[in-house]
């Protein structure tokens, strides 16, 4: 898979991308991450980016004709992939578009600066306005690195253990139950007798409970969405059970 970045700060990409696990992934082959400067498409002898707006107002507009020029020139024209606009105004970016994402070959991102973007860029250029949450950043940058993160993990070949992805909290619909390691007891806290029971039936029923009942009590929006008949007999009993209890109102 295939990142296209559109940046006008593309040394901010370097530090993150070139630690951990998404070095290794590009080492591997699985994935490219390929910077491109959009100051690289400008015209005029002093690389301009961006321009006040028209109507007046404060704050500087990314012009269009570099971020135009950039993103045809790698995606081809009009753009063969999505094109990505990194924008507090997007769509909450959250695990199911992380895994439609992973599907693609090639994804283009633009990471913004200034007050905004020129309108004909949303309008003409872009297919996913993408936003990492409801707060505003001073570019699109970290936001691009946190996307190309989440969906780079989900890349087959990147995680050491392939179940990994799949466990995860948001992936199952559900957050992940709770986890230990060595020792069994620490300052007295044990770890429950059932993950050292050897069982690993009632193992798997512990964890999915776990799971529900930390999701309705941390996450009740995602409990009503979750389907149950996705449970084993028991987990979907104790799920029931607990929604007659406290039916969630949010
Ligand atoms: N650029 C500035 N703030 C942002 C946000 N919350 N999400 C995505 N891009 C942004």
């Amino acid at each position: 898979m295939k990142f296209e970045i559109f940046t006008i700060l593309p040394e901010i990409f370097s530090p993150y991308l070139s630690a951990s696990i998404l070095d290794k992934a590009a080492k591997k082959g699985l994935v490219e991450f390929n910077l491109h400067n959009i100051r690289d498409y400008t015209n005029d002898s002093h690389h301009t980016t961006d321009d006040t707006p028209y109507g007046g107002g404060g704050g500087m507009v990314m012009k269009p004709e570099p971020i135009f020029d950039a993103v045809e020139s790698v995606t081809g024209t009009p753009p063969q992939c999505p094109v990505l606009l990194m924008t507090p105004q997007g769509k909450v970016f959250d695990q199911e578009l992380a895994h439609t994402l992973a599907e693609e070959p090639q994804v283009a991102i633009i990471c913004g600066r200034y007050e905004g973007y020129d309108e004909r860029i949303r309008e003409h250029l872009v297919t996913h306005e993408v936003s990492i949450g409801d707060f505003v950043l001073t570019g699109g940058e970290l936001p691009a690195l946190l996307v190309m993160d989440a969906i780079t993990r989900l890349l087959p070949g990147v995680l050491g253990d392939p179940t990994g992805a799949i466990d995860d909290s948001h992936s199952s619909g559900l957050l992940e139950y709770p986890h230990y390691t060595r020792p069994v007891e620490y300052r007295g806290w044990r770890v429950p007798d059932v993950l050292l029971s050897g069982d690993h039936q009632k193992i798997e029923d512990w964890r999915s409970m776990q799971a529900i009942e930390r999701t309705n009590k941390k996450r009740p929006d995602m409990i009503l969405k979750f389907n149950p008949e996705e449970l084993s007999k028991k987990p979907r009993a104790f799920l029931i059970d607990l929604l007659k209890k406290s039916p969630n109102k949010s």
